[in-house]
Order: C-alpha cells, then structure tokens, then sequence
C-alpha cells in the first residue's frame, strides 16, 4: 500500500507531480492561458459584485490561503484577508454580500473550518470550498468546490494536498485575473504554460534533491532549535516549512518574515540555532534583503541552509550548506519551495526515530475544536 516507500508521507511527497498534474486537468489551457473552472460549476456571474476576498483555514491549509493573498492581490487586483479559522469564528469579521469566503481543507471536515463556513455563509457572503475529500462536510456544504485531486492523504503531515491546494488558487488567481482584466492575456499564457510543465520539473526535482536532504538531516537532527525565514509569497512558505518540522520530527521551529528579525528572533541566534533561508535570486529587492539577514545571522556564528536558485555561487558561499533549485516564476515559487522543505522535515524526523505518519498528539481530521 505504500508502493515501496517506507512512510506514507514519503510516497505522497513523491506523488506531487501526478497530484498537480490531475488538479490541472481540463482546466487550464496552456496554448491561451484560458482557465475553465466549469466543473466546480464556476462561472463569471458567480463573483459579480465580488469586493473583497476571505481565506479561510487551519493549519498547512492556512498557509494556503496566506499564499493565496500574496498571488490574488496581485494578479486579479482583489483585496484579501486571511484568517485562521478558529480566529474568524469568534470574531465578527466584515463579511458580506461582497465577500467571497474561500474555505480551504484537505478533509472537509476540520470544525472550525467548518464553523468559520458556516458563519461567511450566514452573514451572505458567497462559500467557495478548496477541498480534498469529495462529498465531505465542506464540499457539501459551501456554495461551490474546487476540489484538489491530490488523492488520498494517509500521513498526518500535509504534503500533497498543499500543493494541490496551491495549484487550485493559481488557478483561481489566473481565473479572476482575465476576469478583472489586471492580467494580460500574454502573461497569462506564460504562466499557464509554465504550471503545465511544472509537475515535470518536480518529477525530476525530487530524485535529485532527495539524497542531498537526507545527507544535510545528517548534519542538522540533533538540533532542538530552527528559524524558518522567508519574504513576501515565500514567508507562508517559511511558515510551512516549520509547522513541517515540528510535528513531525519534535524539534522547535519557528517560521518568520525574514524583515523581522531585528524585532525580536536574531536575539535567538547563535551556534547550536540553524537558520533555514529561503532566497531565489529571481525575487529581486527582496533577495538582496535575504542575504542581508543571512549576512547577520552567519556574523552571529548561526549556521544556514539556504534554499537558492542553482548557480547563485554568492549565495552558496554566504551560507553553511546550501540546495539549488531551478529558476522560476514568483507565481510558481512556493510550488517548487516547498518541497525540499517537506523532504528535510520528512528525513530529519527519520533520522530523530520519529514516528513520521502518525506523530504523537496529532490527528489527520481535527473534527473537535
Ligand atoms: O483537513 P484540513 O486541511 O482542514 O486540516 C487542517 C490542519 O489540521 C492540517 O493542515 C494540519 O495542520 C496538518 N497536520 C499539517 O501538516
């Protein structure tokens, strides 16, 4: 049932390409860029009169929707919020007839997901659910479903059904941006195309990378504390990173906005606390800044590893190991970032003798607040 894999959650890390690819399909035409969400019985009229824009979610899923700010504000020109849903439900959040609430979950059936729902929902906001689980409480309830088609996710970790999730609010951003006309049609084609051909750069990505990260779990398990660092679409993706390593290998990370450290975490920084970086060189002013904070951390004697685009001898050379990664378009960056994430958290917590897809205290479907 593991297809040869020791873990569920390593099968699934593997199955990221095919995962993307069936979320893709039928709906996206890379020849036009033209996006067909009519399965999820999407159509223009449904956003008429759309004002602002909800992500609501737990969890990974959460940091889905914090993706999806960064990419909806930009390419459709929308303003987002996001919340966790178990804030959302307390409050009394500015919701109505010009909200759509995007409700994301791999289950369909975390409770205050669900509450958080059922609350847009009341205050007439119109639903659309990202969910993974067909029929579940989610989908049935929302007033329409973009399922991912991750398959099903068996290991407590989310790997999988975050990507997927990813691709879905590519699409949608792509979707509501030939919509409010923000992005144009050549852009659009050259994004499409570059999503079609993404789940084949991961395919090869994995193999490749996989070795290198299990050898750096060598050097990095027996620390007991990590900075996770990213900026702007990869902060979420920084996040997500440690929420990773945390429950899965028991070891305390925190993900935080790179800019952030003089307020607060570079007081951590010293030898025994690595700092895992994330800086593409396409990300333009904001890369010069990662490696300004690399720079500070590496002069407080803190390791780094470093996540960069393959070539970037600069970067390589400023930090203490360091993994290379194709180039890609800002869009697709998370896609690609996360995965070497997922498969360090995945080869440290081996390394640890954790019990990687049923890590202790956790559940997959948290049904119960
Ligand atoms: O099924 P959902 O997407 O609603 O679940 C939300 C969270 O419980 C889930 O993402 C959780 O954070 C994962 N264990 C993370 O890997």
């Amino acid at each position: 049932e593991k297809g040869g894999f020791p873990h569920f959650m390593l099968k699934e890390i593997y199955e990221q390409p095919e995962a993307i690819r069936d979320t893709l399909r039928g709906r996206l035409d890379p020849e036009s860029g033209r996006v067909d969400l009519s399965d999820a019985a999407l159509s223009p009229e449904f956003f008429e009169g759309l004002r602002k824009i909800f992500f609501v979610a737990c969890g990974t899923s959460y940091h889905a929707g914090l993706v999806g700010k960064y990419l909806l504000e930009a390419l459709a020109g929308i303003p987002v919020e996001v919340d966790l849903a178990s804030e959302f439900r307390y409050r009394d959040p500015l919701v109505d007839e010009g909200t759509l609430a995007v409700v994301i979950s791999q289950s369909g059936e975390t409770a205050d997901t669900l509450a958080g729902l059922r609350l847009a929902r009341d205050k007439g906001a119109r639903v659309l659910g990202i969910v993974n689980v067909l029929g579940s409480t989610i989908a049935r309830e929302a007033h329409r479903v973009i399922y991912t088609h991750a398959g099903p996710e068996i290991g407590v970790a989310s790997t999988k059904a975050f990507t997927s999730q990813l691709t879905v609010i590519l699409l949608l951003a792509l979707y509501l941006g030939g919509l409010s006309g923000r992005l144009s049609p050549e852009r659009a084609r050259l994004l499409a195309r570059e999503l079609v051909e993404f789940p084949g750069l991961l395919q090869k990505l994995i193999p490749k990378v996989h070795p290198l990260l299990k050898e750096l779990s060598e050097h990095y398990f027996r620390q007991e504390n990590f900075l996770y660092l990213g900026r702007n679409i990869l902060f979420p993706v920084a996040l997500e990173g440690a929420l990773k390593l945390k429950e899965i290998s028991y070891i305390h990370a925190e993900g935080y906005a790179a800019g952030e450290m003089k307020h607060g975490p570079i007081a951590l920084i010293e030898e025994s606390v690595p700092t895992v970086a994330l800086a593409p060189r396409e990300s333009g002013v904001v890369y010069e800044k990662m490696v300004s904070n690399i720079e500070e951390v590496r002069s407080r004697r803190g390791p780094v590893l470093a996540f960069g685009t393959q070539g970037d001898e600069h970067l390589a050379g400023l930090s203490t190991d360091f993994v290379g990664l194709p180039p890609v378009s800002w869009e697709i960056s998370p896609l690609l970032y996360t995965v070497p994430l997922q498969l360090f958290a995945y080869e440290m917590a081996v390394r640890r003798g954790c019990d990687v897809d049923q890590p202790r205290n956790l559940a997959k479907s948290v049904t119960v607040e």
